[in-house]
């Protein structure tokens, strides 16, 4: 019980406990036997146990109750003798099994381990979460994730009773996802001849082709495996600006005569997509696209870092501005914000965008991922809008661990460090932000920014345990380090089970 991670939020008390062996019984509402399979299949890997879905509640040796009134993620636990759950939704009993298994040993997150019996103490708690947006941000344009490595890094996110998984799609340094009405976006923008070796600054690149991309099927296969695993995937396209890879496909949607190719580099291309009514008629038409693909997901439009400059030499865009009365060629990436946010929120979709664009009107309903700070976030709440805190100072997962000089070479030098107790000490909802206005944040996400990150051992380093300490946090039950510190201990040990290459806590 004392090392369930997320801490349990509400009250336990000692009772009779159990010891559970293969075959293990479980009566569960026939609407929840896709989360009974899904145990099912985690201990079968594990330990090679059965577990066994059976009508009648006598004779189970897990009971499980549906009640609808309760918190839609809420779950309690109670173990003397049989063990109880009691679950709000699908969700509940997903985190109910996910929280059953930390109470035994570690062996439970391993694969094809032994296991004779596994004890429970004896507890009883009820547990639902503070934040309803609980969310891992992963960037699979900088380095391509595959398809596997994402359904695992699902599954590891699970575990932690996160519930969203932000996919970054592209991004100058390559396009991720297959278009069939735009097929050069994957034949030519998927791919990069080169990238940086060692840090950008240093000014080396390598000349090995980089790239990869989704196809529908692909993305098909990561909802699934979402959805088994209560994740919402929530896809990013970022326009107009991080579009260096769409305009080596396409040059007629970008301003310059030079011929581009995917960047090599790392940071912020200022070839970005002009203003041409084609041009926005082109992104409405693949952001829809994307959003189709994802039915039931918010939609991020991206929106951060976006240069003016080659607007503000265009005599094209100056004449859009004219007609706009815009004073600033940075107005015209409104022109974007607004299109994209309108065509998705007609088509049912929630919207989200990074803070930059509050810089200029906001389509009601837009949501305001808070990245550049803190109160940013309180900005956008000021302004009626609903926000997830990301803020880069503590959930920027690309940033040194650690003023090791070992560390492995991350996105800023010395002294930017972001260390797991950093990331444990954060408060999510700004203390200043007026009380009246704190139902606007719907919780946060950490980022995991991948130009420094090219394969699954790192990002699980740069990942683990800094994910373990926000998923506390954003649970809504986080403590004191000294009382987190040996739960955490105890967490890795199932985590190496897993097989993660985690960053020791030393
Ligand atoms: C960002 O880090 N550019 C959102």
């Amino acid at each position: 019980m004392s090392s369930v991670l997320p801490r349990p939020r509400f009250s336990e008390s000692p009772l009779s406990g159990t010891t559970l062996t293969s075959p293990i019984l479980v009566a569960a509402p026939s609407l929840l036997a896709p989360e009974v399979a899904t145990f099912a299949a985690d201990l079968a890997r594990s330990v090679g146990w059965v577990v066994e879905d059976i009508a009648d509640p006598e004779g189970a040796c897990i009971r499980v109750q549906l009640d609808e009134g309760m918190h839609p993620e809420g779950f309690s636990i109670q173990v003397a003798g049989i063990v109880d759950l009691v679950v709000g939704s699908a969700a509940g009993l997903s985190y109910a099994f996910g929280a059953l298994r930390q109470m035994g040993p570690a062996v439970l997150f391993g694969v094809a381990q032994e296991l004779e019996s596994w004890t429970i103490e004896g507890f009883n708690f009820y547990d639902e979460p503070a934040y309803e947006w609980r969310g891992c941000h992963l960037d699979v344009s900088r380095h391509f994730f595959d398809v596997a490595t994402v359904c695992r890094h699902i599954d590891l996110i699970a575990l932690h009773r996160l519930n969203r998984l932000h996919l970054h799609l592209n991004d100058d340094q390559g396009w991720r996802v297959e278009i069939p009405r735009w097929p050069r976006l994957t034949s030519v923008g998927a791919y990069r001849a080169g990238s940086p070796i060692g840090h950008e600054n240093d000014d080396v690149r390598d000349s090995v082709v980089h790239g990869g991309f989704y196809t529908a099927d692909d993305i098909a296969t990561l909802r699934r495996h979402a959805a088994k695993r209560h994740i919402q995937i929530m896809p990013e396209i970022d326009l107009p600006g991080h579009a260096q890879a769409v305009l080596a496909a396409y040059p007629q949607f970008g301003s310059t005569t030079e011929s581009l190719e995917v960047w090599t580099h790392w940071g912020i291309s200022h070839h970005v997509l002009n203003v041409e009514p084609a041009t926005l008629a082109f992104a409405e038409e693949v952001v829809c696209y994307v959003a189709s693909l994802f039915p039931d997901s918010p939609i991020h439009i991206g929106g951060d870092e976006c240069p003016s400059d080659e607007w503000a030499e265009s005599p094209a865009a100056r004449a859009v501005m004219a007609d706009h009365g815009f004073t600033e060629p940075a107005q015209l990436q409104g022109l974007y914000t607004s299109r994209l946010a309108t065509a998705l929120l007609a088509s049912g979709h929630e919207v989200v965008a990074w803070d930059e664009v509050l810089d200029a009107d906001v389509v009601e309903g837009t949501i305001i991922a808070a990245w550049r700070s803190a109160e940013k976030g309180i900005e956008a709440a000021a302004r009626g809008l609903d926000v997830i805190m990301a803020p880069e100072q503590v959930l920027y997962l690309d940033v040194l661990s650690s003023d090791d000089p070992a560390e492995p070479v991350a996105i800023s030098p010395l002294p930017r460090v972001t260390t797991w107790q950093d990331v444990y000490g954060v408060t999510i909802t700004p203390p200043s932000l007026d009380t009246s206005l704190h139902h606007h944040i719907r919780g946060a996400q950490v980022q995991l920014w991948t130009e420094y990150i090219a394969t699954r051992d790192h990002l699980d380093y740069m990942a683990f345990p800094r994910l373990c300490a926000f998923a506390e946090v954003v649970w809504g039950s986080a403590t004191s380090i000294e009382e987190f510190r040996p739960r955490l201990e105890e967490h890795l040990l199932r985590l190496r089970e897993f097989g993660v290459a985690f960053r020791p806590l030393n």
